[in-house]
């Protein structure tokens, strides 16, 4: 029986994955590393230091930076992704999602937030949505980045509930592993061919309701 939800922040309640994107590909512009479509998939749902390093794998480039320059790099996207969040309201929200969140809390589930984000503190506030989250995994805590299961481990543990009683939300494939390896029920949004991997596909957020999850999971178990 299904207790709780844990979520993924960007892409999935919010479109900063854009902001995101749109700060890499300053960046990579920058490194001179090509910007692919394929490469911003990648990045989705993968830290800080970790994207950086894709992004110059991407590229070839991986040992052409010492770690001190690669600090550097990955705090010039930050600026670049903070200047982006300066103009940010509630329009950000993806469709449907405020009415989603606020559903569920009113039905007495519990939520955490399992985002890679440092950021996302301060998302969630100017969003007016941290009032309905009970628990967010704090990213600096983790040994592993997301496909690693350990975020979405402890997104069910802050909870005090099993994994097998949380449904996990993903927008990216390296999100929705993590969910899988941590026992919970993912739940893919975007391109099904590109979240395969997920239990549940919704094409985007409007699908995301409970009726339509509670659906889902009855037709995985018959
Ligand atoms: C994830 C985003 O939520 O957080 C990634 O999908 C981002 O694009 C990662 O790189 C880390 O975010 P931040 O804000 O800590 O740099
Ligand atoms: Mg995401």
């Amino acid at each position: 029986q299904i207790k709780g939800f844990v979520f993924d922040l960007d892409g999935v309640i919010a479109n900063t994955s854009a902001y995101h994107a749109q700060a890499w590909h300053q960046l990579a512009d920058e490194l001179d590393v090509t910007w692919t479509e394929d490469l911003g998939n990648q990045l989705k749902g993968v830290g800080r230091m970790d994207s950086l390093n894709l992004i110059l794998k991407y590229g070839g480039k991986e040992n052409d930076y010492t770690e001190d320059e690669k600090i550097k790099y990955a705090a010039e996207k930050n600026d670049n992704y903070l200047k982006l969040l300066e103009s940010l309201d509630k329009s950000v929200i993806l469709p449907g999602m405020g009415e989603f969140i606020k559903d569920i809390a009113d039905h007495h589930y519990l939520i955490s937030l399992a985002s890679s984000s440092k950021n996302s503190p301060r998302v969630l506030e100017k969003l007016d949505l941290a009032k309905y989250f009970n628990e967010r995994v704090d990213p600096v805590t983790l040994k592993h980045g997301k496909p690693d299961p350990e975020i979405y481990t402890r997104g069910a543990e802050i909870l005090n509930l099993k994994p097998e009683e949380c449904v996990g939300l993903e927008d990216a494939v390296a999100g929705v592993k993590a969910i899988n390896g941590s026992g919970e029920t993912s739940v893919g949004i975007g391109d099904p061919k590109i979240l395969h991997e997920a239990d549940i596909n919704f094409n985007d957020t409007s699908e995301v309701t409970l009726e339509n999850i509670k659906k889902a999971m009855d037709q995985m178990s018959d």
